[in-house]
């Protein structure tokens, strides 16, 4: 199976490109974000303190966790049986989803869910560890980046579009924070793998992008 790993860091645009390679290519698109951030939110709804690593450890077995597409190529993250949806989706979750993930014992909890997606489909999946620790084998990797306003001003349009009431300023702030987090963890941080092409998209328009991605992907497959 084909395995392509979208990586870099939040307000990238990762996943409209992911999403539109998904539907150029036939592949299925996998946001691995979605199961830090269903860990995070299920952390949140018991009142688990997100500093608590040995608690948050510890609830890990009390969670199973399965991931689908419907008809439409849609993905959805069911936890305990019921679907997240969009609730994964807000501040408050992002912020779980970034202390969470950086506790060792949730990324190898998260680790065979992401591989298994693999075998059956070829695939298209972002992330932060995609091409690092996922699949270090990946056909293609790509490491998407863009300037922190331009991710900031992305974010900040999704988050008021869902009704949130936030300023650009504190979206930048909190965004900030939780790249250094990614980026400074110790466990798989959020850093590009050695073979990944870069590319950064800050003045690009999300079809610009997809059709930089498109030449990369189309060299590194006629090569493989
Ligand atoms: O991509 P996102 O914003 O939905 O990710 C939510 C958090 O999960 C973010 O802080 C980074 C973390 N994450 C990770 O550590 N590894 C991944 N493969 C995907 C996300």
């Amino acid at each position: 199976m084909i395995k392509i790993a979208i990586d870099g860091p939040s307000g990238s645009g990762k996943s409209t490109l992911a999403k539109a390679l998904s539907k150029k290519l036939g592949y299925i698109y996998v946001d691995t974000g979605a199961l830090y951030r269903t860990i995070g939110l299920y952390m949140l709804q018991n009142g688990v303190a997100l500093t608590d690593k040995a608690e948050i450890v510890r609830r890990l077995p009390e969670i199973t966790l399965s991931m689908f597409h419907d008809e439409n190529g849609s993905q959805h993250v069911t936890l305990n049986g019921v679907d997240v949806g969009d609730t994964i989706r807000t501040s408050a979750v992002s912020a779980a989803a970034s202390a969470v993930s950086a506790i060792p014992e949730v990324r190898a909890f998260l680790l065979d869910t992401q591989r298994n997606m693999a075998k059956e489909h070829n695939v298209i999946m972002d992330g932060r560890d995609i091409g690092t620790v996922i699949f270090p084998d990946a056909d293609v990797k790509i490491f998407l980046i863009a300037g922190n306003e331009a991710r900031a001003i992305r974010r900040h349009a999704e988050l008021i579009e869902k009704g949130e009431n936030i300023t650009l300023e504190q979206v930048l702030s909190d965004m900030e924070r939780r790249d250094v987090n990614d980026r400074t963890r110790k466990e798989a941080p959020a850093i590009p793998a050695s073979d990944a092409v870069m590319l950064d998209n800050s003045s690009f328009a999300p079809e610009q992008t997809l059709a930089a991605a498109l030449e990369i992907i189309k060299s590194k497959l006629n090569k493989a």
